[in-house]
This record gives C-alpha cells, structure tokens and sequence, in this order.
C-alpha cells in the first residue's frame, strides 16, 4: 500500500443512518442476514483470510468471535477444530442455528465480560464499523477505547486480535489506529486487500499482545 492510497465510500451506509444497530438489524432484515447463504460464505472467505492474518499455533485454541451475528464465523471456526465463543450485542442472532456448542453470549463487545488472559485469538468480522465511524463522536470514541483495552485484557499474551471491518474513509481507519496505539500497548498494523478496487477492498486490522 503506498501512501497516496486514499478511499471515501460515498455511499450511505445503514451504521451512518442508525444510530443504534439493533435498530437496523431486526424483524425482516435481522432474518435476512441470518439466512443468508450468500452472506455465509462471505463471512466464511473473510475468516480463512483473518485466520491467516491470526498464524495460531496452537491446537484447539480458544477465539471469541466479537460481534458474531448469527455465527457464521464462529460456526466455521468450530469445524475446523477451534473453540469458540461467539459473543453478540443482539440476543436474537444468537437463536438461528444450534450453537450452544459456541458458547454464544449476549454481550456488548466493548465490554466483554471475561477474565484476563482468557483468549488465544479475538476476530471480528464486519462488525467495528457500528463502534466507531464519526470521529468528533467523543461516545464513540470512549467505546472504542474500552473495546480496545478490554481486548489487550482478556488476550493471553503472545496473541494477536484480527478485526476485519468497512471504515467509511481513510481517516476513521487512521484514526482506529491512533485511539489503539494511544492507549494500550498492543503492536499492529492493517492490512488492505485489493486496496484499489472498492467491491473487493478487505480491511484488515491485525493487533499483537506481546508477552
Ligand atoms: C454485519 S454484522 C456481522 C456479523 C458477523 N460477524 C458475520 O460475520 O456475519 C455486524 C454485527 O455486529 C454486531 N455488533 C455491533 N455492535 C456491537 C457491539 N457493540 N457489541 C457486540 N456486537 C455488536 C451486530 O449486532 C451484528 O451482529
């Protein structure tokens, strides 16, 4: 990626039309989402690629799966031999498929509700852009910096967070990144797929608890 890389979605998305996103994702398009065949292997493609980004060693390791939705991701991860906790702010998403065996928990992801050094790995998977989008937001602001070092909290060291996610422009990304680097200390960087090309374009930011 060189430096002149810019992007602005012009485009209104629903995190800029609803304040709150349990007020998007409900009745009709709630159910939409969750059935959604398409959207499965959506999410599916960008978990294998978040996985890469992740290189867990480990066999078995334990990822919570932070804005899981209806747990494409985690149900994904759960095959291929990881264990899961998939974590959603609506209770709703978490009744579409039988994921008991994802441990799914009704929470609000800035405030995980877990022990420190719980987790070998945190993904999140479309999902950041409802925390953060406006930068004079001073709430939105606060909520990402508790996301951010409740995170670093519940991470075992020598792991990494992966949060792949729609930042509206290159500023907020930037700005994710500032608000993170400023107040803990986790190591990272993004990574940009298909930088140039806006349908293809996958965000990436990739966080490291060093021990
Ligand atoms: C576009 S959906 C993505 C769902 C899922 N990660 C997937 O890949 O299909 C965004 C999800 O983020 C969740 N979300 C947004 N803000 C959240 C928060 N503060 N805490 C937990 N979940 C949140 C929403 O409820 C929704 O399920």
């Amino acid at each position: 990626m060189n430096d002149s890389y810019y992007f602005n979605v012009k485009r209104k998305r629903p995190e800029e039309i609803y304040n709150d996103v349990s007020d998007y994702f409900k009745g009709e398009i709630l159910n939409q989402y969750a059935h959604s065949k398409s959207m499965m292997k959506i999410q599916e493609k960008i978990t294998i690629r978040a996985l890469e980004l992740l290189d867990i060693r480990k066999k078995g390791a334990f990822i919570l799966d932070a804005g899981s939705g209806p747990g494409f991701a985690a149900m994904f991860l759960k095959e291929l031999g990881y264990r899961t906790v998939a974590l959603d702010i609506i209770a709703e998403f978490l009744n579409f498929y039988n994921i008991k065996d994802l441990n799914p928990i009704t929470a609000d992801m800035c405030f995980p509700p877990f022990k420190g050094k719980t987790f070998d790995a945190i993904l999140s998977i479309s999902a950041l852009q409802w925390i953060y989008r406006d930068i004079a937001n001073k709430k939105m602001h606060y909520l990402l910096n508790h996301l951010s070092k409740s995170f670093y909290h519940i991470l075992k060291p020598d792991s990494r967070v992966i949060i792949q996610f729609y930042p509206k422009n290159k500023e907020i990304m930037e700005q994710i990144g500032k608000i993170i680097a400023d107040n803990t200390e986790f190591q990272g960087n993004f990574i940009i797929d298909n930088p140039n090309t806006s349908k293809k374009r996958k965000i990436f930011l990739l966080l490291e608890k060093k021990s």
